[in-house]
Formats: structure tokens, sequence, C-alpha cells
């Protein structure tokens, strides 16, 4: 953090982006770092996604955690930028499961080069971050890593199984978010808080928070997967009922709007047919319905619960700066 800052001058996400702007860009450097594969194809496709401006939330939080855990070293600015990497190869295996054109703003990897490529350059994110995370020699942070990657794993082929079903259940739907999403961000906020050497219950604490910010982090992403601009979200809007996935706004509009409605979108769900036009009416019954409001209020019920498991930690910069990023995870645009 940088020299000043203090509790009172975080206040908004562009403050902890500046304050924490050195660590950051120590992430950076060893995200460039570890890009040194001598199968040229390898460094482009991953340069290719590895630069095209992603948020860093899940480094910000390991380090953010470190740093309220007491942490004066820089081991984590190479742990971070190991979790952003096995966080890029789910981004390169999902576009491939989700059919995605486009990410970040930028045409996808299966796009420019092909599933097998995607598939297999995530595959080669994944074994780097392996590769370099066995090197701490740190059985806490092997389990607990290893353990958020087989959660992603089947989160996603949950989510697979329950593909084109509208009647899948709010519970359900929130395993294959905590499975699939909130699983890493958890492993990420817990890494932060072993290397610092803290005590049992303040990894658990740090654990739930980044359970609870997942949850809240993957709810938004649906609802602005809705309701987000395209432009600055840098993916294509109505792709989650196009795949004929169920997500929270979804399942509410579908509990409540008239027959007729849900009739024409299980029809564009199961025919995968979903026209600009259509997804502009769905997105007004959203609205009319209280879906889109019913799926943020839930996303900010998990906020809380995750800022709760705050309580054991003494005030401080870094929790403060943790709250604001906490509230960042609903109210973001991208
Ligand atoms: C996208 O994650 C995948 C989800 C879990 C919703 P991010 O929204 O963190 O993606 P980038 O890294 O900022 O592009
Ligand atoms: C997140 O779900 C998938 C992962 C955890 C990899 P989404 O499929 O909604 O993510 P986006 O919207 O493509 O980024
Ligand atoms: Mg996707
Ligand atoms: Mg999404």
């Amino acid at each position: 953090m940088k020299n000043g800052a203090t509790t009172s001058t975080v206040q908004t996400m562009a403050d902890v982006w500046d304050a924490y702007r050195d660590e950051l860009d120590g992430v950076e450097d060893q995200v460039r770092k570890h890009l040194d594969s001598s199968v040229t194809l390898v460094n482009t496709v991953a340069a290719h996604i590895l630069s095209s401006g992603g948020k860093r939330i899940r480094p910000l939080l390991l380090l953010l955690c470190a740093r309220l855990c007491g942490y004066r070293d820089h081991e984590h600015h190479a742990l971070g930028s190991l979790v952003e990497y096995i966080h890029t190869a789910t981004l390169l295996h999902d576009d491939v499961v989700d059919d995605a054109d486009l990410r970040r703003g930028r045409q996808t990897a299966r796009k420019v080069w092909g599933n097998q490529v995607s598939i297999l350059v995530g595959d080669y994110l994944y074994s780097k971050a392996i590769c370099h995370i066995v090197g701490f020699h740190n059985q806490d942070i092997n389990e607990v890593l290893s353990e958020a990657c087989r959660k992603m794993a089947e989160g996603e082929v949950l989510q697979l199984y329950y593909n084109g079903n509208p009647q899948v259940t709010e519970a359900e739907y929130l395993r294959i978010v905590e499975y699939k999403t909130a699983g890493l961000i958890a492993a990420a906020c817990r890494i932060g808080a072993i290397v610092s050497g803290a005590p049992a219950d303040k990894q658990a604490a740090l654990f739930r928070f980044g359970q609870y910010l997942g949850i809240a982090f993957q709810l938004a992403d649906d609802t602005l997967d809705y309701a987000a601009d395209g432009d600055r979200l840098g993916k294509s809007l109505g792709q989650d009922l196009r795949q004929g996935k169920t997500t929270l706004p979804l399942l509410h509009l579908l509990q409540h709007c008239p027959e007729q409605d849900r009739k024409m979108i299980t029809d564009r769900m199961e025919t995968r047919t979903l026209t600009d036009t259509d997804l502009l009416h769905i997105v007004a019954l959203m609205q009319q319905f209280g879906s889109i409001a019913y799926a943020m209020a839930r996303a900010r019920e998990f906020v809380t619960a995750a800022v709760a498991d705050l309580a054991l930690f003494e005030d401080s910069p870094h929790k403060r700066a943790l709250s604001v990023v906490a509230d960042y995870m609903v109210i973001r645009d991208r």
C-alpha cells in the first residue's frame, strides 16, 4: 500500500487500484515472467488472453488478505500470478464449453486459433501454475488449490448436467456457482492467510469470506449477462440463455412470468434460437418482474455475509480495502 493511505482514504475501487498499484505491478511482472514456453504458439495464445485487461480480482484478494494478516514479504506476487494462471486456464476452457466469441472485448482464443488450441493452452497454463506452486513446498497451499481445481471441474460438469433444464432449483444453482467460481476465489483468500502464517481461525474466516464473495461475484456476472452494457462488459450479452444455462435472474423470471412468456423462453432455450429482439423482450420482462433486482439483492446478501467474516480482524486500511472490494463485486459493470 502506498505511503499515506489510511482507513478513511480508501473509499472506492479506484482508491484500491491506486493504493495497491505497486503490488499489482508486482503480480503483473510475475505473470509476464512465467510466460516462457519454448513453444512459441503457447506464448502467443497465452499472451492474447493474459494481456487483454482482466480485472485481476483473485490476485488482488490474495494480496489484500496477506497484508491483512500482516504479511511483509513478496512471495504473494508470484502466488497471485499463479492463481491468475489457473483462472485464465478456466476461461480458455470455459469459452470452448460456452461457444463464446468475445472475451475482454477481444475475439476469444478459440475463435482465433480454434477449440483444440484453446483447450491445450488452458491445460498448459494450469500445469505451469502447478509446477511453480509445488516449488513453494507448502502443503497447505497445494491442498487448498488442488481442492479448488477439483471443485471447479465438478461445477462445470454439474452445470453441463443441468444444461437446457429450466427447472433447476435455486439451491442446485447455488451449488454450481459455489463450485465453479467461489472455490478459486476462496482459495486465493486463504492462500493470502497461509503465506502470512495466520492461525487456523483466520485462515478459515478468509476462506469463508472468499467463498461468499465468489458466490456474489458469479450472481452479479449472471445478472450482467442480461443487463450490462455489452461494450463495457467485453462479452456477448444473452450468452447464458443461448447456451441453455438457467441462471438466477432467469430462474426467478420463469417462476413469476405468465405461462405464454415461460413457453417462449423455454422454446428458445430448447431450440437455441434466441434473437436480439427476444433478448430485449426477456430483459424487459426481468425488469418488470423484478428478476434483475432479485438476483442482485441475493448477491448483496452474500456480500454482507462475507464482510461479517472480517469481524475477526482489527480495523486497518487493508481491511477497509477488502470491504470496498466486497462491495465492488456487486456494483461492477464488467
Ligand atoms: C470471469 O471472471 C469468469 C467468472 C467467474 C464470472 P472475471 O470477471 O474475473 O474475468 P476477468 O479476469 O476480469 O476477465
Ligand atoms: C464462469 O462462468 C466460468 C468459470 C468459473 C470458468 P461463466 O461462463 O458465466 O463466465 P463468463 O461469463 O463466460 O466469463
Ligand atoms: Mg462462459
Ligand atoms: Mg457469465
